[in-house]
């Protein structure tokens, strides 16, 4: 047992301090945000396209998608919005420095995107109706912090 502690102990030390300087590298933190906003548009997707008639509905798999968005929508984000992550500082980002500065707006616009998701997750796998009708709140909620504070192409 303790030749297992000490093991563990050790791993510990070798990984711990070069992890955490990764995770604190802007270049890091730009690519968990995009990949945050991707798995989003990734769960919206297959909303969006049942409620357009694209694609057939299917309760199970609304209902997932929808629980999935609902989830990342609850998660306290707040580490991916770091001063020297922002557009002008980082190439590749298209946030703009005000949704960092802006940390009580932020955390309303993530409100009503929670908010929003918690509505879709009821109603996604109820039936298509319900699902187009939460889909104009979602829309609204990502379009809302878009617009203000994600630089347009
Ligand atoms: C509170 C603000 C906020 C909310 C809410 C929000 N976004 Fe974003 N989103 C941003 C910002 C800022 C960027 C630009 C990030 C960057 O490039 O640094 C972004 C970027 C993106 C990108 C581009 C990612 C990339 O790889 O360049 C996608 C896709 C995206 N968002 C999807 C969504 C979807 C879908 C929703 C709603 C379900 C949503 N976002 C809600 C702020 C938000």
């Amino acid at each position: 047992m303790r030749n297992v502690l000490s093991l563990i102990a050790a791993a510990m030390l070798a990984c711990g301090p070069a992890l955490a300087e990764d995770l604190a590298d802007p270049e890091e933190i730009l690519t968990a945000r995009h990949g945050y906003m991707l798995m989003m548009a990734m769960n919206l997707a297959p909303l969006g396209a049942m409620a357009k008639g694209e694609v057939p509905y299917d309760a199970v798999a609304a209902g997932r998608a929808a629980s999935s968005l609902a989830a990342l929508a609850s998660v306290d984000s707040s580490m991916l919005w770091v001063p020297g992550t922002e557009n002008g500082v980082l190439d590749d980002s298209s946030a703009l420095p005000e949704i960092i500065s802006n940390a009580d707006d932020r955390a309303v616009k993530f409100a009503a995107l929670k908010t929003a998701s918690d509505a879709m997750a009821t109603a996604a796998g109820t039936d298509l109706a319900s699902l187009q009708g939460a889909m104009k709140g979602v829309g609204e909620a990502c379009s809302g912090c878009h617009k203000p504070y994600r630089k347009s192409e």
